[in-house]
Formats: structure tokens, sequence, C-alpha cells
């Protein structure tokens, strides 16, 4: 007769060890896969925090409907300059004194106008370098024009008028294209 108790007589106390083992890995699996699960299911706190916390400085879109509003009010009479050009302060007075504006006055601009304009400006310029300098008045005396155009040795007057001889993008406000001269020049 058949008899499985004989049958496994010699291998009895493995078949235990088998089933232990089995045990042990079941329930490593089951622990490991609860731990995925509460992972997933909770962003870390770092993610959750960042994804609550507002932007940065002023809001982008703020930012954005300030640059619409500078281009079409500040380029009625002469291209619309780019404000990395000029230092804060530069801004800052003219963005104040509209009516006193190189002997004429600067239409259109009611409060909201300057508030948004002023991010804009105060956004994309830098503060004077040095405490106590002048606040320049012309693009020609300001120091950040110079440090923005290294290769640039400028033999013409720098006025509104001459920025497009090299930067054919002016009319859209774009600084980054520049003739093909500059453009190929090392
Ligand atoms: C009503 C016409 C008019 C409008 C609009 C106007 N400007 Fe002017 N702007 C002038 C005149 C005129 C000059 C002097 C040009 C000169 O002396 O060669 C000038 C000169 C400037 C200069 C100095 C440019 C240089 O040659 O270095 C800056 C900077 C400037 N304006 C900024 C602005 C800003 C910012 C606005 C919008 C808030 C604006 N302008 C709107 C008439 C205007
Ligand atoms: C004689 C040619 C020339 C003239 C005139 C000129 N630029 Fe430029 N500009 C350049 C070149 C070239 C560069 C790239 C930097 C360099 O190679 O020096 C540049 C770079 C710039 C940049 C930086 C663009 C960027 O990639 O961020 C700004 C802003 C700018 N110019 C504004 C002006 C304004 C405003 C005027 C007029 C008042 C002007 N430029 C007149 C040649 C010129």
């Amino acid at each position: 007769m058949f008899k499985l108790s004989k049958f496994f007589h010699f291998k009895r106390s493995n078949l235990l060890y088998l089933v232990i083992s089995l045990g042990i890995l079941l329930w490593c699996i089951s622990i490991g896969s609860a731990f995925t699960h509460a992972i997933a299911a909770q962003p870390s706190p770092i993610l959750a925090q960042s994804q609550s916390l507002p932007p940065l400085g002023p809001n982008r879109s703020t930012v954005e409907a300030g640059k619409e509003l500078y281009v079409s009010t500040c380029s009625g009479c002469h291209i619309a300059i780019p404000p990395e050009v000029l230092p804060t302060e530069t801004w800052q007075e003219l963005l104040e004194n509209p009516h006193k504006h190189y002997g004429t006055s600067v239409p259109n601009m009611i409060r909201l106008s300057q508030i948004l304009i002023w991010d804009y400006l105060k956004t994309n310029s830098r503060p004077i370098w040095l405490r106590d300098a002048p606040v320049p008045y012309y693009i020609e005396q300001s120091r950040y024009f110079k440090i923005l155009h290294p290769r640039v040795e400028f033999s013409e007057p720098i006025t509104t008028k001459s920025c497009v001889l090299c930067h054919p993008g002016v009319k859209d406000f774009n600084y980054r294209i520049l003739t093909s001269e500059w453009e190929d020049a090392p």
C-alpha cells in the first residue's frame, strides 16, 4: 500500500522548511506592496508643498500684460526700448513723470498702466551698479547697454533710431535676431 508518510519519511523536515520559507516570502511581498501603495497614494511632503506654493516674484501673467502695455504705450513716438539696456532707476523716473518726458508728455498713462508697466520693467532690468552713480536718461550713457554689446565698437551716435541698423526685429520687439554681418561674425 502506498503511504504518504512513508514516501515523505526521509524529506519531511525539508518540507517543513519549504512551507516556512514560502510563508516568509509571501509575507515580505505583501508588506512590500502595501508600502508602495502607501507611497503612491501620498505624494512626498516636499512635492505636495511645491505644488501649492505661489510662483516666485510677480505673477507671470501680470508681467505679460505689462509687456504688451509697455510696447503699445511706449512705441508711439520712438521704438519700444528693451528694458535691460537701462537701469531700473531710469524706468522708475520715467514712469513716475510721464508729463515731463524729454520736453513732451506720454499720453494714456493711467495709474493701472503705470503699475503694470512698472511690473514688467522692474522684472526685466537691473538696479544701478554703483551706488550714487547718476541715473542715465539716454541709452548712450548706460553701462548696461555697453555690457550687452561686448563685440560692438559704436562709431555712430546711439539713438532709438540706430538700433534697427543691426537689429532687424526691432518692429516685433525682438533684439535677439541680428543682421547677417553680426550673426556670422566671430
Ligand atoms: C509722445 C511721444 C512719446 C511717447 C509716447 C514716449 N516717448 Fe520716450 N521719448 C520721446 C522723446 C521726444 C524723446 C527724446 C528723444 C531725443 O531726445 O532724441 C524720448 C526719449 C526716451 C528715452 C531715451 C532714449 C534715448 O535716446 O536714449 C527713453 C528711455 C524713453 N523715451 C522711454 C519711454 C517710455 C518708457 C515710454 C512709455 C512710458 C515712452 N518713452 C513713450 C517721446 C515719447
Ligand atoms: C552696430 C550694431 C548694433 C547696433 C547699432 C545696436 N546693437 Fe544691440 N546688439 C548688437 C550685437 C552684435 C549684439 C550681440 C552682442 C554682441 O555681440 O556684442 C547686440 C545685443 C543686443 C541686446 C542683447 C540681446 C540678447 O540676446 O539678449 C540688446 C537688448 C540690444 N542689443 C539692444 C540694442 C538697442 C536698444 C540698440 C539701439 C539703441 C542697439 N542694440 C543697437 C549690435 C548692435
